[in-house]
């Protein structure tokens, strides 16, 4: 048997029924062999506060540890006044801090998200992209999962019913694998 291909998965959103967490759910249901997905819930990070980043909270120790063992990073990102969520914001400073201890350094990203609106979170994932210039990671291009009226294609369950967006998460994952290996060849 090879080596697992182990992402950590996390949602910009603190919400129960989360469109984002859906698309982490229905990305569960369609990984590819020999993937494997474990996804965190950012509740209990703290306000981040530069006076305490020496003292992580175990939330924040613990969020660190799991994105340094997994060999890539997949965000299911809402958009909040054409941005990213703070609580997705205030997790990636926590986990990015102290200075020299960044716990996203060389990680290969992907990115999705889901609005009910019509322009699927496209704006945030934009910006989003730029948080990780400065935290040197690898943020894949394509495809875009830009999931627009998330409440047609998402069911009351949290179910993922739309074929078409079930196909592009299948193709985010198979693409995330491949090409994480090119630019981390150690992965
Ligand atoms: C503070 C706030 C700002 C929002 N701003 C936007 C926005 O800029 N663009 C958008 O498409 N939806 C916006 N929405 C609607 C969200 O897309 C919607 O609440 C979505 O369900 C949030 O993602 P979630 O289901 O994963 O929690 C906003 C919602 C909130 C609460």
């Amino acid at each position: 048997m090879g080596k697992v291909f182990k992402i950590l998965g996390f949602a910009g959103s603190l919400r129960k029924n989360s469109y984002n967490k859906s698309l982490l759910s229905a990305a569960l249901e369609l990984l590819p062999e020999g993937v494997a997905l474990e996804i965190f819930d950012l509740e209990g990070i703290p306000p981040f506060n530069q006076d305490f980043e020496n003292q992580p909270v175990e939330k924040v120790k613990e969020f660190k540890a799991k994105i340094r063992a997994v060999d890539a990073i997949l965000i299911a990102t809402p958009e909040y006044n054409y941005s990213i969520p703070g609580v997705l914001k205030n997790a990636i400073d926590s986990a990015s801090r102290p200075y020299g201890d960044n716990a996203f350094a060389n990680k290969p990203v992907a990115i999705m998200g889901a609005s009910p609106g019509m322009i699927g979170t496209a704006r945030a994932q934009y910006h989003l992209r730029q948080c990780f210039v400065f935290l040197n990671c690898f943020v894949m291009n394509q495809p875009e999962v830009m999931v627009s009226s998330a409440h047609e294609r998402i069911d009351k369950d949290g179910k993922v019913t739309d074929q078409k967006t079930r196909e592009l998460i299948r193709k985010l994952l198979e693409n995330f694998v491949e090409w994480s290996g090119r630019v981390t060849p150690s992965t």
